[in-house]
Order: structure tokens, then sequence, then C-alpha cells
């Protein structure tokens, strides 16, 4: 619902479907059968080829505890070529390529416990993120289905669709499913942290019917794997979803080898802040804070990054904000009481770790929770800075930054978020209804959220994606983004 205050868009995508509504678990019963699952080991995965695969093995570790908990071939250049070759368009008429995607999609739902264990040992995601990624997997199938089912789009050829670890179910299936509906064969290549859920997805996609060589399974580094895809002039296209940094050099890449008009998707990072003035409501304005920054230990990339405070309620605000980081309960994310797992490996917890060191040494630590000392746990950290602008880049990571400002400076604090040169999210707490649009309209974000938290986009009804340092667009779940996939074509026929 478009927030009081706000214009409705035009162009949301009107469509009988209805989103998955995921597991209550405020519903007592539901808990009790989630309490009953047991994790179950995770298989080893191969690359999923249409010919065949060989490369190195190697292990995939646990972030939670740091154990081996599979292993994984890494496709070799043969197997790269090999998949190359034997990859094809899905050339199925529309009507069955939905029925597939949706079928699919009741596939993921009756394999909650293999994808539920997956999510969590692999990716340490706790239920609440777990039961969020899997209705958003399924909520993209079935909206990219009737989409194309009403488009009937014409598909561009075969695409690399290079996928991140932090939303291993969602985002891969997003891309691949929006891909797939319009036709196109797909070379997926996951994360390197997470190739056992990208398997569980494939073959779950194959089992309801995708052919084989409209999507194979490419496991391995991005400068091997991915290289080797977004150089590859027989590609049409690649949708990616990971850093700025990365999304350049595919975009470099792909300018020297592919047609100029060759799309790349790029949904990239965010450095996203949050104004709460005086008049918000300090508990709402809180929980939305505390969800917005440390849910899924801060790893996604519509998190709060740097709020912003009106200076007359800074003080009581903050402490409350510090009472409600006391409550997170860190640890296993299998534990149905848990709200923040760990981070996903030893590099992305020394990085947060050192930004954390750095602020600690210039003393503007203001708050730090205690984790747990095996595994990748950050520790949820609440920073004092200045402004967006003492922030040179993304902290992927559970850390929130908090500057003070003056009612009368509130545009210097919608320039300063404006020249960090992202526009992923942007987050509101106000009860002055003139101030929502006027605000809206001069933040440059692709997600603006007001009186509420700033993460979970929701298919169909909150497109998802940014501006500038954060993407080329077209947002995820929207109307535009499958047209992305498709040739635009105008056909014209006389007497
Ligand atoms: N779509 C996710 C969210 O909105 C981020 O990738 O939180």
């Amino acid at each position: 619902r478009p927030p009081q205050g706000l214009r409705k868009p035009a162009d949301i995508f009107e469509d009988e479907r209805k989103n998955s509504q995921g597991a209550d678990l405020s519903d007592a019963e539901t808990v009790t059968r989630i309490k009953q699952l047991r994790p179950t080991a995770l298989p080893d995965v191969e690359p999923i080829t249409a010919g065949q695969a060989t490369g190195a093995l190697e292990a995939v570790n646990s972030p939670t505890t740091g154990d081996q908990i599979a292993a994984v071939t890494v496709s070799d250049s043969e197997t790269i070529s090999r998949a190359i070759a034997h990859a094809s368009t899905w050339d199925a008429p529309v009507s069955e390529r939905a029925r597939v995607l949706r079928h699919a999609a009741e596939l993921y739902e009756a394999n909650l416990g293999p994808i539920f264990t997956a999510l969590a040992k692999e990716a340490g995601k706790t239920w609440l993120d777990a039961i969020g990624e899997l209705r958003e997997a399924v909520d993209f199938l079935r909206y990219y289905a009737t989409q194309a089912e009403r488009d009937r789009p014409v598909p561009r050829g075969v695409f690399a669709a290079i996928s991140p670890w932090n939303f291993p179910l969602a985002i891969f299936t997003g891309q691949i499913s929006a891909a797939l509906a319009a036709g196109n064969g797909v070379l997926a290549k996951p994360a390197e942290q997470t190739p056992v859920i990208a398997a569980i997805a494939v073959r779950l996609l194959h089992e309801a019917g995708v052919p084989r060589s409209a999507l194979q399974l490419l496991p391995g580094p991005g400068q091997t794997v991915g290289a080797a895809l977004t150089h590859d002039p027989r590609i049409a296209g690649v949708v990616f979803t990971g850093s700025t940094e990365t999304a350049k050099l595919i975009q470099a890449s792909m300018a020297e080898r592919l047609a100029p008009g060759a799309p790349l998707i790029a949904e990239t990072g965010g450095l996203n802040a949050m104004i709460v003035d005086s008049t918000a409501l300090p508990e709402q304005a809180v929980r939305d804070i505390v969800a917005s920054a440390f849910q899924s230990a801060g790893q996604r990339c519509s998190a709060l990054r740097c709020l912003y405070v009106q200076e007359d309620i800074a003080p009581s605000l903050i402490e409350m904000i510090k009472g409600a980081m006391d409550e997170l309960r860190i640890g296993d994310p299998w534990d149905l009481s848990t709200d923040i797992g760990p981070v996903i490996d030893t590099d992305a917890l020394a990085t947060i770790q050192n930004h954390i060191g750095q602020a600690e040494n210039e003393g503007r630590v203001l708050h730090r929770l205690h984790v747990p000392e095996r595994g990748t746990f950050a520790a949820p950290t609440l920073i004092s800075v200045s402004g967006i602008s003492d922030l040179d880049r993304e902290i992927f990571g559970p850390v929130l930054h908090v500057a003070t400002f003056k009612s009368s400076d509130i545009h210097q604090v919608i320039a300063d978020i404006n020249n960090s040169g992202y526009g992923l999210t942007f987050g509101l707490h106000t009860r002055i209804d003139s101030r929502v649009q006027e605000i809206a309209d001069g933040v440059h974000a692709g997600n603006i959220y007001v009186n509420r938290n700033q993460i979970g986009a929701v298919v169909g009804s909150q497109p998802f994606g940014g501006e500038g340092l954060s993407g080329t667009g077209p947002k995820a779940g929207g109307p535009l983004y499958l047209p992305r996939f498709a040739r635009p074509q105008s056909a014209t026929k006389t007497g």
C-alpha cells in the first residue's frame, strides 16, 4: 500500500495472483511443526550441465560452526565450454513454461525441510529469514509466469545469471525465473559460499519440467566461471546481483565481447539511510530501525546503514535502540529463538571487525553486543557518525551508524544522502504528511519506506532495485523486469 501522502504508481502490474503467505511464526501449530523438523545432511554439489562435468573438489563450510558441511565440484574450463555449447533457449509455448514454473513453486513449498536445512546450515539463515526467502522465491516464480502469459515475450537467447550468497534461493530463483519465463536459456553461477541451495533449486526446477539444456548450474568463482560466461559472445545478456565493483567489471567485459544491445541487469550495493524526525512514534521507529539494521545480520543490500535522528529526540531514541539491541538473541540459526545468525564467512567477519575496531579506536562505538566465539558471528554494533559522508563504503553486516540533525538542516541531510552516489532504500519516520512527499521526491532511492522498516520488499507490490551505484534497474518483482529479458520487437502486417 502506498503510504499516506505518496502517489500511487500507475504501472503496478495488477494480476489475480496471490503472494505466498509463508509459515506464520506466531501460530502455535506452525511452530510445533517446525520444531519437529530435523536438519538433514547436505548433498554434495556438482555442476548440473547438459554435457559432462569435471572440476576440482572444494569444501563448503558452515558459517555457524566453521565445519565442512558439503563438497562442491568447481566447474573447470571444459565444463563451462560444454555447458555453453549445450545451452539453448526454452522452446515451449508460454503457457507450458508458465505451468512448469508454477509447478516448480509448488515443489519448492513441498520441499521446505531440505530447503530450510540448507538455508540455515549453508547461509546461516534464521527461520524468519528462511521463511521470507522461500516466500520471495515462489512469488518470483508465479509472478514472472503470470506476466509472461500476459506479455508473450520473445526470448533473447542464453543468459548468464550470477547470484549472491545473501539471498541464495530468492534472488537466485528470481533471476532464473524471469529469464526462463521469457523463454531464454540460463547458465546459473551461484555464489561460491552457497552452491548447495542453488543445486537444490535447480533440481526442483528440472523436476518441474524445465529442460536441462535451458537451465544449467555452474558452481565456481567469479574470476573463472563468471568471467568465462560474461566474456562469451554466445551469451545474450547477464543478470547479476552483488557488489558495485563486480558489476563494473562485468559491464567492461561485456562491452568488449558482446553486442552493444546485450543487457546487463545489475542489482548492487546500497548505503541506505533513514530519517527519524521528532514527530515519529519512538517505539515504532525503534522496532523498525532494529529490524532494518540487524535482521539477517545486516546482510541485505536494503539494510539500514546510516540513521539520522532529529537532535531533540536523539538521546532518548538512542537509549531505546540500545535497549532493543540487548533483546536480540544471537546464535545457531536453526534454533527458533535466534534473531541473528552468523555472517557468511571469515572474510566478511574480518571486514566488519576492522570497521568496528577503527570506530572503537576513535571512541565512536555507542553500543556493542557479545557474540559466540565459534563460527563467524559479527557483533551487532551502534556507531556514532557525523553523517553518511563518514562512510566511504557499504559495511555488509550488523553495524548501524547514527547521526543527529537539526530540523532546519533536513535539506542538507537529503543532499548528503544523495551525494553518497548509491540509491537503493530509504526510510522515513514522521507524522508530517507534507514532509513525506517532499522528502520522497528529494531522495534518490529506488525503494522508499515510510513509518515501517526498509527491508523485505514484496514481489509485485514493492518492486525492488535502485539507481546510481545501486544498480541498473529495472526493479525485480516489478512489471519492467521481465521485458529486459525479452527482445523488444514490433511487427507490422498489411493486407
Ligand atoms: N529484496 C531484499 C529486501 O528488500 C534485498 O535484496 O530486503
